[in-house]
Order: C-alpha cells, then sequence, then structure tokens
C-alpha cells in the first residue's frame, strides 16, 4: 500500500508511522528528516532548506519533489511507502500523481490547541531520530533516547513563535490537500486527540490492516 499520512505539524504522524511501519512492512519516508539529515550533514541541499525550517517556512517545492522522487525510487519502497510530510502544498501532490500511484491519504485531525502542547513537550533524539514527549510519551531516564542512548533535544522549529508560524502555513497551504484527496476517493479522516496507542488502534481499523 502507498499511504499519506497527513496532518498538521505535531498532529503524530511520526508516531503514528513509527507504529505502521511494523504492521505493513513498509518503510516510513519523512521529508522533514530527510532535510534535517541534509543539515546536520551540511550538504548542499541542507544549506538550501536551513533557513525556511528554521523559520518554520515549507521549503521550495522543487527540492522536495526531487528529493521525494530519488527516495522512492530506491529498492525498500518498491512494495509500498507511507509518507509522513509529503506532500504539503498541491503541486506536491500533482507531481507525486505523476510518479507513484497512491491508495489512500489519512488525516490526523487535531485542533491547534492540543497541538501547542504536543509540539512544546516534544523531544527527538539527536542521534537516531526517535522522538518522546515529556508527558504522553517519556523516555525511561530522563533526557536519553530509549532507542540508542543517543541525546534527546528540543527541536528548533518547535519554538512557540515557530509553531505558530507552522500552523498558519498548514492551514493555508496543506490542508486544502483534503479536498484534492476527497475528489480522487482517497481521503480518510481520523480523530488524532486520543492517545497513542488509540490512535494506532483508530488508524489499523481505518486502514483495514
Ligand atoms: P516535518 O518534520 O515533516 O514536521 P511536521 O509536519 O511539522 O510534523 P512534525 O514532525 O512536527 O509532527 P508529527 O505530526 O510527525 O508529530 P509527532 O509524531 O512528532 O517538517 C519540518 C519542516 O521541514 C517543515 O516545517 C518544512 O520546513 C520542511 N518540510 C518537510 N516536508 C516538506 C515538504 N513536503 N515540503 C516543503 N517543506 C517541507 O508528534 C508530536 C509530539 O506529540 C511528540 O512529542 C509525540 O510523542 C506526541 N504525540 C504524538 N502522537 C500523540 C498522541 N496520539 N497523543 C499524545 N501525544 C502524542
Amino acid at each position: 500500500m502507498n499511504l499519506i499520512l497527513l496532518g498538521a505539524p505535531g498532529a503524530g504522524k511520526g508516531t503514528l508511522s513509527a507504529y505502521l511501519i511494523e504492521k505493513m512492512g513498509v518503510p516510513s519516508v519523512s521529508t522533514g528528516n530527510i532535510l534535517r539529515e541534509a543539515i546536520a550533514n551540511n550538504t548542499p541541499l541542507g544549506q538550501q532548506a536551513k533557513e525556511f525550517m528554521d523559520a518554520g517556512k515549507l521549503v521550495p517545492d522543487q527540492l522536495v519533489i526531487d528529493m521525494l522522487r530519488e527516495r522512492i525510487a530506491q529498492d525498500d519502497c518498491k512494495n509500498g511507502f507511507i509518507l509522513d510530510g509529503f506532500p504539503r502544498t498541491i503541486p506536491q501532490a500533482e507531481e507525486l500523481d505523476k510518479i507513484a500511484s497512491i491508495d489512500c491519504a489519512l488525516a490526523l485531525e487535531v485542533p491547534d490547541e492540543i497541538i501547542e502542547g504536543r509540539m512544546t513537550g516534544r523531544r527527538v533524539c539527536a542521534k537516531c531520530g526517535a522522538t518522546f514527549h515529556v508527558s504522553t510519551n517519556p523516555p525511561k531516564a530522563e533526557g536519553v533516547c530509549d532507542a540508542c542512548g543517543g541525546e534527546l533535544q528540543l527541536r528548533k522549529d518547535d519554538k512557540p513563535d515557530v509553531v505558530k508560524h507552522r500552523l498558519e502555513v498548514y492551514h493555508e497551504q496543506t490542508e486544502p490537500l483534503k479536498a484534492y484527496y476527497e475528489a480522487q476517493g482517497k481521503l480518510k479522516c481520523m480523530d488524532g486527540t486520543k492517545g497513542i496507542g488509540e490512535t494506532a488502534e483508530l488508524a489499523v481499523k481505518a486502514l483495514g490492516l
């Protein structure tokens, strides 16, 4: 299955995709993670993306589309993939339609008031990228990644003013994708406000896994 996870920043796309990777046996492709890795490695792509990401703006479509095209052409995606954070604009969705056949776009519905608490409490492993939350999904030892022992950090774009801007960008540029996929008969919407376990169960049901 080729699945898209839609949802506001902090809606829980990354957390849910970590669960669905096991359940569906396909990789998750997070454009945010690929871009953060490019920044950490100071590649030309990372150098171009950094200022947009730090400000909570979208990286220009063409950069992200080329990067995504290259990623889903890799062998591990040939039996399906989960897209986390792509597409983010209508032009990205139109390009995606030219290179892959999408089965479902699953939208996680979470109101903005809840998002703020999720983002400010999020902690991400500097080494392996695993995601935690100080109260809803805490690591076993404070500040230390359960998976690899790396240091947990606050993401630069999780500062309150940047979060506010990311939400504006989401409503303006990404939310219209729901109508785009509804028109194709591929949209499924689900409540994303429940706990992590219940959200995973709801997704499994919605996807008929
Ligand atoms: P990206 O990394 O994709 O960020 P995002 O979409 O803003 O999503 P997040 O990673 O912030 O949140 P999430 O929905 O994955 O939530 P998570 O599971 O972590 O993109 C970052 C930037 O890269 C963009 O701003 C842009 O600049 C650029 N970019 C990326 N893709 C692009 C594209 N296609 N085009 C252009 N630019 C692009 O959960 C959040 C927190 O809540 C965690 O702490 C988690 O533990 C907790 N949590 C999760 N689920 C639950 C739950 N059910 N109950 C309670 N807590 C929960």
